[in-house]
């Protein structure tokens, strides 16, 4: 048996887990900074770091304790390397190595995007994964279909080449006024909303793998804001939160816009998967807890579509030791010295061997 503990800061989420073998979950814990952040519509970088400096020693210490296991019985720390917040990382980092020279343990470096990846070999761990899959990662901060032909091995086949979908969520859910973050709010409003009220754009749907989300931002802010008055007219930055035509129905506007985000979403992955014939579709990240997401994947898809439980798609540190467990079998052994790398494209990850190609 193989323990890997998980240490993930790399945004608003202070996170420790125990995982077993790569795919069970012997304990997660996370510290949400939301409320905190709430206030500023956003995450704040320096309470970021200050909150995960607060958190992180208690968190650490539930997790193993809730796995019921000391340190001893661990075999290397998985943490998240990057990308993320800079001040935030290296919170993480610098415990995880505190830890790691105190006690001589392992540490490896994970992608916080390859932790995405890895929150589906979590998902139901009884049923094998068996490569090539198709992973659509839909994050705050990430939009991206990648290849997974293997265990580390990742082609990047479409990304966003402006926001992601998750930022388009919380950038309509502040102009709609909706509570912070977006996502959820959204999915929530929507609800009651008529998804057809309103035509909004489905950007580059026919035009390869990339995705672009602005436009949609865009058009959602033109069908919202008051009449503009005066020669300037004010982009969605500067739209204050809630300042709406008074005759609008947040509900209509929000299910439109999802069902826009959605059907390019889908769309684009089935297209990649179909392409690439692969055995199963992944979805991870943030945006991969949207029900209306999930249930038109599956409707869509000609195979089988997995996505984690609600409490793996968001970041947490569960996620970063399966990632890391299949590094720490393939053999990978990170320096004390190693550095964060706040911006860290999955696609610039070395491949490893050593692992088997099956989940
Ligand atoms: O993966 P994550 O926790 O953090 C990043 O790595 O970015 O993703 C956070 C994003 C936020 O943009 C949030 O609005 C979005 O995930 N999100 C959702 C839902 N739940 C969270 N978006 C749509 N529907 C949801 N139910
Ligand atoms: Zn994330």
């Amino acid at each position: 048996m193989t323990l890997i503990l998980g240490i993930e800061t790399s945004c608003d989420e202070t996170a420790a887990a125990v995982v077993e073998n790569g795919r069970w979950l012997r304990s997660n814990v996370i510290a949400s900074q939301i409320d905190l952040h709430a206030q500023f519509g956003g995450v704040f970088p320096e309470v970021a770091a200050r909150a995960h400096i607060e958190a992180i020693s208690l968190i650490v210490h539930e997790a193993l304790e809730k796995a019921g296991v000391t340190l001893d019985e661990i075999d290397a720390l998985a943490l998240t390397r990057g990308p993320g917040l800079a001040g935030a990382l290296l919170v993480g980092v610098n415990f995880g190595k505190g830890l790691a020279l105190g006690r001589g343990l392992p540490i490896i470096g994970v992608n916080h995007l390859e932790g995405h990846i890895y929150s589906n070999w979590l998902t139901e761990p009884e049923r094998e994964i068996v490569f090539p899959v198709l992973n659509l990662i839909v994050s705050g901060g990430h939009t991206e279909l990648v290849l997974m032909t293997d265990h580390g091995t990742y082609q990047l086949l479409g990304e966003t080449m402006d926001d992601a979908a998750g930022e388009a969520f919380d950038k309509v859910g502040r102009l709609l006024g909706l509570p912070y973050p977006g996502g959820p709010s959204i999915q929530k409003a929507a609800q009651n909303g008529d998804p057809m009220a309103y035509d909004f754009p489905r950007a580059m749907l026919d035009e390869g793998l990339d995705f672009s989300f602005s436009g949609l931002k865009t058009a959602v802010m033109r069908a919202v804001r008051p009449p503009q008055t005066g020669k300037r007219v004010a982009g969605v930055e500067s739209m204050k939160s809630g300042e709406m035509r008074p005759d609008i129905s947040i509900a209509d506007v929000a299910a439109s816009f999802q069902a826009a985000a959605v059907e390019v979403l889908v769309k684009k992955t089935v297209q990649a998967a179909v392409a690439s014939d692969v055995t199963e579709i992944l979805i991870s990240g943030g945006v991969s807890a949207n029900g209306p997401l999930r249930e038109a994947m599956k409707q869509a898809a000609p195979i089988p579509v997995r996505y984690p439980p609600l409490s793996l798609c968001t970041d947490n540190a569960a996620m970063i030791a399966a990632a890391g467990y299949y590094r720490f079998v393939a053999g990978q052994r990170d320096d004390l010295a190693m550095d964060i790398l706040p911006t860290w494209p999955l696609n610039e990850l070395l491949p490893y061997n050593g692992a088997n190609g099956k989940g």
